[in-house]
């Protein structure tokens, strides 16, 4: 969806502006799934599992900007991609339309200087807007910065998804479910 930019200082004095993430960023994006998944083995996809053309990309991010139940949000520092963060409906069935779901990676080198909870703070702000009463998410059990992030901005710890994920090098790991019950209730 479009939404419109929001400019904040990080904890190094630079600028950062967070905006939607248009088509013409696909070929950064395909990059930025590629380098942060190799950076953090926190993410669901492998860096061999990024298979993204650019021009399928442009059409997917293209949709995604036209939709306003989509939220995509860049975080650009001295006109570089830093990061990505998205808010998905879970799906269109009454009983859980009130529900969307939250995601969020940065590069490494962006990572503590405050980028992660202007994004959270903007994202579930545009999500309460948008008329959504609750955004989930999961986190792998030991990613203990992400989990300092979500308390931080208000995410409540409501579970366990046992063995969740099952790394390359054969190792299980759980799932921490969290939520945040936003204020404004359509
Ligand atoms: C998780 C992530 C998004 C956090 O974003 P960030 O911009 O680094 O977070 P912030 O700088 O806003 O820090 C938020 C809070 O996290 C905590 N935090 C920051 N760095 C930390 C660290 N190295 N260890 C533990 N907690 C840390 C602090 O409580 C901080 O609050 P404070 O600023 O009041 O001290 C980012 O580290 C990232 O992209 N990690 C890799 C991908 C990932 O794990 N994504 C989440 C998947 S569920």
């Amino acid at each position: 969806m479009k939404f419109e930019e929001r400019e904040f200082t990080l904890k190094d004095g630079r600028k950062c502006i967070l905006k939607p993430t248009a088509p013409e960023y696909a070929a950064e994006m395909i990059e930025y799934l590629k380098n942060t998944a190799a950076e953090t083995p926190f993410l669901l996809r492998n860096p061999d599992e990024v298979s993204f053309t650019v021009e399928g990309e442009k059409d997917i991010l293209g949709r995604l900007y036209e939709d306003p139940y989509c939220i995509m949000m860049m975080p650009i520092v001295e006109g570089k991609v830093a990061g990505n963060g998205s808010i998905n409906g879970i799906g269109d069935k009454r009983k859980i339309r009130h529900r969307c779901s939250l995601a969020i990676a940065l590069y490494k080198e962006y990572w503590g200087l405050g980028i992660g909870t202007a994004m959270i703070n903007y994202m579930t702000e545009l999500a309460a807007q948008i008329g959504w009463h609750q955004v989930d998410l999961e986190v792998v059990a030991e990613n203990s910065q992400a989990q300092a992030l979500y308390k931080k901005c208000g995410f409540i710890e409501s579970g366990r998804r046992h063995n969740a994920l099952r790394f390359d090098d054969g190792t299980y790991h759980d799932e921490i479910l969290m939520y945040k019950e936003l204020e404004h209730k359509v």
